[in-house]
């Protein structure tokens, strides 16, 4: 197996080769927001009535969400104006699955599913690719079972993730270790189907997609500082929903145009939920020219127009408290850092050694392989700006990590090969086509 930092053994590779030296001019709408995808099926899935999703991401991990529900006996109908109809079950309306629930590569699917199903009186086992079978369940599992949940993980706390039917679920208070959008959603999700309360605390604020969406269908949850609340009992109502453009996504043309000498590029109805808008903050602090324009909202998320353009940039410090706004735009973050007069530090971002890959691993090898002073540390890492050269950057099959080295290539003195690209998919499968229309050059085998 081919790997220090990820998970997963391929039979087939793709590799991209991105030619150096081009600026972003011009403007795209990136893909819909993949963690809003995935709860807008959730909840609408249980839902009393017809729901209709317009700007769902149709990415590997958003369609692994959409089959598991089929699979539940939900009926979600694809129509030719890109929206996406789902019948409400109910609250108690699922069945259990006649197979395994595949989520693919997703994390998020797993987590949310494990909550939303403990509270049901079904069996399934939840289970996806060598990458997810090495994820850590327990945070899950463990204040799940406290609820009275039936559900185990395997013998070193990974997925499958097997649930069985059990009696009704006890409202709990849970202090998360980690600060975890994922395991609060999880929560909340099975707190919907508790007696009394269910209360979750975050160490430091995690993004409030499920809150929000939560309310938008009728079962609002309450929050007092850093704890939020959800009664067991209540019951939603189908809707129309507008997701909103994926910043998680757009990041790597803000990272892109930031660090490209010539860009300016316009990235139109971006989601700007302040949960998750650290990379702009930090991105402004290193000096970069991010401008929000056209604030508006869509489906109780607010979006804006995000313009971009260079400007000279400065190694920052990224304290702790960022992390959690921040937590899937590193790998963009660090190839900007790159690029920056001075060390940019990164501290109390050890969760990042639990995503897709190691990320904290995995971008250190890519920026050293393209020239760049780069040291691990066990919670962050340490980067001194200087020149990119060309070389050969491993994705170790995480698709942020991918889109990001493809960045760097707009800085290099050669070509940037990135390895192992297929996993794009699972977050912008349009990645290459939008790359392309801004300027970039990507040859794809
Ligand atoms: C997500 C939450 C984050 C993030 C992930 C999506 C979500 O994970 O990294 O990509 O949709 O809730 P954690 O909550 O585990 O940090």
């Amino acid at each position: 197996m081919r790997r220090t930092a990820g998970r997963t053994r391929y039979n087939r590779l793709v590799d991209y080769v991105v030619k150096h030296g081009a600026a972003l001019r011009g403007g795209v709408t990136v893909p819909g927001d993949k963690s809003i995808s995935h709860r807008a099926i959730v909840l609408s899935a249980i839902a009393e009535g017809r729901s209709r999703i317009r700007g769902l991401l149709r990415s590997e991990d958003v369609l692994a969400t959409l089959r598991a529900f089929r699979q539940m006996g939900v009926a979600i109908d694809e129509s030719s104006d890109g929206s996406v109809t789902v019948e409400g079950v109910g609250r108690d309306g699922l069945r259990s699955p006649a197979a395994d629930l595949d989520l693919g590569n997703s994390g998020t699917a797993m987590r949310l599913l494990a909550g939303l199903l403990a509270g049901q009186n079904l069996s399934a086992t939840l289970t996806g690719d060598e990458s997810l079978l090495t994820r850590p369940m327990r945070r899950v599992a463990v204040p799940l079972e406290r609820m009275g949940a039936r559900i185990a993980t395997s013998a070193d706390g990974r997925p499958p993730l097997r649930i069985q039917p059990g009696g009704r679920l006890r409202g709990i208070r849970y202090r998360m270790p980690q600060a975890s959008a994922q395991v609060k959603s999880a929560l909340l999700l099975a707190g919907m189907y508790a007696s009394g309360e269910t209360c979750v605390e975050e160490p430091a604020v995690t993004r409030d997609h499920t809150e929000r969406m939560m309310a938008t269908f009728g079962c609002g949850c309450r929050r007092n500082g850093n704890v939020v609340c959800v009664s067991g009992g209540g019951a939603l109502s189908g809707v129309d929903l507008d997701v909103p453009g994926d910043l998680s996504s757009a990041a790597f043309f803000i990272a892109g145009g930031a660090l490209a000498p010539g860009s300016n590029v316009m990235l139109s109805g971006v989601g700007i939920n302040p949960t998750r808008t650290g990379v702009l903050d930090i991105l402004e602090r290193m000096g970069a020219d991010v401008r929000i324009e056209n604030r508006r909202s869509a489906g109780n998320e607010p979006v804006a127009d995000i313009h971009v353009r260079p400007m000279p940039l400065t190694g920052v410090e990224i304290p702790a408290h960022q992390v959690s706004l921040a937590i899937d735009e590193f790998p963009a973050i660090a190839v900007v850092a790159a690029c920056a007069e001075g060390q940019t530090r990164v501290r109390g971002a050890e969760e990042l050694r639990h995503k897709e890959s190691d990320r904290i691993r995995a971008i250190v090898c890519g920026l050293r392989a393209l020239g760049i002073d780069a040291e691990e540390r066990d919670d962050g890492m340490d980067i001194t700006g200087a020149r990119f050269k060309g070389g050969t950057v491993d994705s170790f099959g995480d698709h942020r990590i991918a889109m990001a080295f493809c960045m760097a290539a707009l800085r290099a003195d050669g070509p940037v090969v990135v390895r192992n690209c297929d996993n794009i998919a699972t977050s912008f499968p349009g990645f290459v086509d939008a790359a392309a229309r801004l300027g970039m050059d990507i040859a794809v085998p």
